[in-house]
């Protein structure tokens, strides 16, 4: 069932027997330009509820102003094809004027933890990716909702929302799916030349080396020195943090810790990261 709006929506789900005590839904929300990431977070997706949704929104608000956001690409018939393929139940893809009112007024802010790391290249970006998914939740009304840790600190701000207001909501994060090479696999890669893709491997091969490291120190330079080693990349940050909260988990640092990178290709710019337990 393809959903054009609020009321397709509502529609669908009633049609499916969605509800308390009817059958259960799982929520994976995307941009589109589906890939085999998205397709993985589906089947994840499909082994734990009833039935799926798959949204499909270019979410204008976490986009900056310099940014991708009216050259993102949009591939939607070929999307539908996809979630066919994969057994999804209702695609949502709702028209920017149908997502936001002219006269909306209240957003969901992302708080501290939107401005470090990530947030600190993007402002603003972590505080639309929350209003955008809080807003599908409340129209979808999920019991769970998938997404990838590719997005780690996507991952970490929506696990923190949900627990901060309260949302019924239950979060699951699914592992990176890589080309053979490494790459971890994005919408954006798209924008690479042959050439730039191939400089663009020195992000998942400075992870893999910084993840042979044994202490924050060891693995950020093993990372680092693969990173200095490419001269196509121009990095925007490399860090090991908690995460839970994006901070940086300094020497001495125990338990799980994710080593994460940004850093432009080109035109291009491309996040990885990878766990590594200390
Ligand atoms: P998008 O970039 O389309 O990603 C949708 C989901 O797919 C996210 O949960 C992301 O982490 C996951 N994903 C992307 N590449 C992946 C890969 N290689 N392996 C596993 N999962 C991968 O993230 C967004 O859209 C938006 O910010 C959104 C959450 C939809 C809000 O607008």
């Amino acid at each position: 069932i393809v959903a054009g709006d609020r009321a397709g929506l509502v529609k669908a789900r009633h049609s499916l027997g969605i509800g308390p005590s009817g059958a259960t839904l799982a929520l994976v929300p995307t941009m589109g330009a589906l890939h085999e990431g998205h397709r993985s977070l589906i089947r994840s997706a499909r082994e734990q509820a009833d039935h799926v949704a798959v949204s499909i929104f270019v979410n204008p608000l976490q986009f900056g102003p310099n940014e991708d956001f009216s050259r993102y690409p949009r591939t939607f018939d070929v999307d539908l094809e996809i979630c066919a393929d994969e057994g999804v139940s209702i695609v949502f893809a709702p028209s920017a004027d149908d997502m936001y009112a002219q006269d909306r007024q209240v957003s969901v802010s992302a708080g501290r933890m939107g401005t470090i790391v990530e947030g600190a290249f993007r402002p603003g970006h972590f505080d639309g990716v929350l209003t955008v998914v809080l807003k599908l939740f409340n129209l979808v009304q999920p019991d769970i909702a998938v997404f990838g840790r590719k997005d780690a600190q996507q991952l970490a701000m929506i696990r923190r929302m949900v627990a901060d207001l309260d949302v019924p909501v239950s979060v699951v994060g699914a592992p990176t799916v890589r080309e053979a090479d490494g790459l971890a696999l994005s919408s954006r890669n798209r924008y690479l030349s042959p050439h730039e893709r191939h400089t663009a491997l020195a992000l998942s091969r400075a992870l893999f080396a910084g993840a042979r490291g044994r202490t924050p120190a060891e693995i950020l330079g093993q990372a680092r020195a693969v990173l200095d080693a490419e001269p196509g990349v121009a990095l925007d940050y490399l860090v090991l943090v908690d995460p839970a909260t994006f901070t940086e988990a300094e020497n001495g640092y125990q338990g799980e810790a994710v080593l994460a990178v940004a850093a432009r290709v080109g035109a291009t710019r491309l996040i990885d990261n990878v766990a590594i337990t200390l």
